[in-house]
């Protein structure tokens, strides 16, 4: 028997833009709202976002969003579209004093001030020094954000549907119906018809070796819309930040270095200030990453294999180290038997964020091509979607504003679809797809294994497409990525069961993850620039003359085919980012 449910708007994600979009749209009189998550929510991965989110309050020195959306612009290397930075920059003040009035338990300075500290790329009067715009909950931000608007959700009578996975979106004749998701308990495919659909799902960041990123975070929206002719904008910016614990790659939040922490080679020598000689350690991220896989490469890497940089907070006071960074002091001495009061943390960069996605208008619409189509019924927030916020390089602070402002403008642009909107037709066979894709799972002659196939997906896109890149390089992964997914074909599922099935959906997660990387690594073969995160040492210049476009790559047959959309331009000239 089919499951069925109807909802008006239908949340894919529990996460804060997830959350966000559910409790807006629930606040529209009359219209049915639920999320459904392969996660219970409060396990979101926005519950890992340590260091705060960025809104030019001005509570601690003078700030304004303007710079807010400069800053953001010129961390994004001009490839932010600028009319979505300014609104971004404005909206993100009202959007942290909502969370403030939710009841969101925010540090506070003395005065009883939301409290703001300093954060990478972060200045006032464009450049000209740091300034505090992170405002913060200790380093768990994210935390507080994920269980306050949980708990508004539930005020709000939100429906849960937890530990769903969702295998299919249905979009007939170019608009959304809603999705097909799989009940991990007892193994049962529901279909969730519904008049507007949003898609909050987070990155796609366990596609490499180290990274900050949850197990969840296997882009599996971003594959499925792929396959239905939906494009990937920008997928070949990843961002890795800098501060990842060595090995491991469990985030150290770029607060660390707001609150004064220094990065230091073997010599012990503060190279930032050679790099960024202005802000140095809080130079944006694809700087400081750079700037650290140089000092390794140039022979000052610390350790036995001298292959990574050291963190050191020792020279702050431990009262301030443990009330402001108390979790990632933990994580160091949990993790690598480092206590960061007294000695320095090894660290090195950690894949931590997709800044491409699903391509959104501003309202979060989902959109087809270069022209802005729009697909009726079709949402998308937070870190799956782009809406060009964030160009070449996210602004350390603005995936939270992100997720929140977007979040909330998901959630009110469904729901007054929804309101206006009548049921569409579902597709005869709602749940063909999903079964499909769950058989093929299971089809395989199984002389390959999910395991290796991962391991060996990770690893090579760690040493070919990550801080550094060049078209051989590239090619070698466009290459390594084809081959992967012909083994693909050839895994099963030995577990035969319908409760828990945890194998088959980590099978059907590498197989969305094989998509992704598809995505990321044709696209950066095909820009011949070097632009925020994409670096390319046989392209070394940023190219505005070719390449101040947005890409957008579609699935075409086992291949792809990229096309481009324009950046929306304004008062900020491109110009060399020097900090
Ligand atoms: O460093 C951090 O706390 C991370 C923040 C972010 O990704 O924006």
């Amino acid at each position: 028997m089919e499951r069925a449910h109807r909802y008006d708007v239908i949340v894919v994600g529990a996460g804060g833009a997830g959350l966000m979009a559910a409790r807006y749209a629930a606040q529209h009189p009359g219209v049915s709202v639920a999320v459904i998550s392969k996660l219970y929510p409060t396990r979101s991965h926005t519950g890992a976002a340590q260091g705060g989110v960025g809104a030019a309050l001005g509570n601690i020195s003078e700030d304004s969003p303007e710079w807010h959306a400069f800053d953001t612009v010129k961390g994004g290397d001009y490839l932010t579209d600028q009319d979505v930075a300014i609104t971004f920059a404005h909206e993100v003040i009202e959007a942290v004093y909502d969370m403030e009035h939710m009841g969101l338990p925010f540090s506070r300075t003395p005065e009883g001030k939301i409290a703001q500290r300093k954060f990478g790329g972060h200045t006032r009067e464009h450049g000209k020094a740091a300034v505090e715009r992170a405002c913060y909950a200790a380093d768990r931000t994210g935390h507080m954000i994920l269980q306050t608007l949980y708990q508004q959700s539930i005020k709000d009578n939100v429906t849960f549907f937890n530990e769903f996975h969702v295998l299919d979106v249905l979009i007939e004749d170019g608009e959304a119906r809603g999705v097909v998701a799989y009940e991990l308990a007892t193994g049962e495919l529901h279909t969730f018809h519904a008049k507007a659909t949003v898609i909050a799902t987070g990155g796609f960041g366990r596609m490499f070796q180290v990274t900050s990123n949850a197990h969840a975070l296997t882009g599996d929206l971003t594959s499925i819309v792929y396959r239905r002719g939906i494009p990937i904008e920008d997928p070949e910016f990843f961002q890795f930040h800098p501060t990842g614990l060595y090995r491991i790659g469990v985030l150290l939040t770029e607060g660390a270095r707001g609150e004064g922490g220094i990065l230091r080679n073997s010599e012990g020598e503060r190279f930032m200030e050679r790099y960024a000689p202005t802000i140095k350690d809080l130079a944006p991220r694809d700087m400081v990453s750079r700037a650290m896989y140089l000092e390794v490469r140039e022979g000052r890497g610390v350790g036995p294999d001298k292959d990574h940089v050291l963190l050191d907070l020792t020279h702050i006071d431990a009262a301030i180290i443990e009330e402001r960074l108390p979790d990632i002091t933990e994580f160091a001495r949990i993790y690598l038997g480092v206590d960061p009061i007294k000695e320095p943390v090894p660290v090195q960069p950690t894949a931590h964020y997709a800044m491409g996605g699903i391509p959104t208008t501003i309202d979060t619409n989902v959109i087809l091509d270069g022209a802005s189509t729009v697909v009726p019924g079709l949402y998308a927030a937070g870190e799956v979607a782009c809406a060009s916020l964030h160009g070449a390089n996210r602004l350390g602070t603005n995936s939270l504003g992100d997720l929140l402002v977007f979040g909330r403008r998901a959630g009110m642009h469904a729901a007054a679809y929804a309101a206006t909107a009548s049921y569409p037709e579902l597709p005869g066979a709602p749940q063909e797809r999903a079964r499909e894709l769950i058989a093929s799972a299971r089809a395989g002659s199984g002389k390959e294994k999910v395991g290796r196939l991962r391991k060996e997906l990770q690893r090579s896109m760690m040493d070919n497409a990550s801080v550094f890149r060049t078209a051989q390089t590239l090619e070698e992964q466009v290459a390594k990525v084809r081959e992967l997914k012909e083994r693909y074909r050839h895994i099963t599922v030995e577990d035969a069961g319908s409760q828990y099935n945890t194998e088959l959906m980590e099978a059907l997660e590498l197989g969305f993850l094989l998509d992704n990387a598809e995505q990321l690594t044709n696209a950066a073969l095909n820009r011949t620039e070097s632009r925020g995160a994409h670096s390319r040492e046989d392209f070394k210049e940023r190219d505005d003359a070719n390449w101040l476009k947005h890409s957008l790559v579609y699935k075409d047959g086992d291949g792809v085919r990229i096309d481009y959309k324009p950046v929306s331009l304004g008062t900020y000239e491109p110009k060399p980012r020097v900090y």
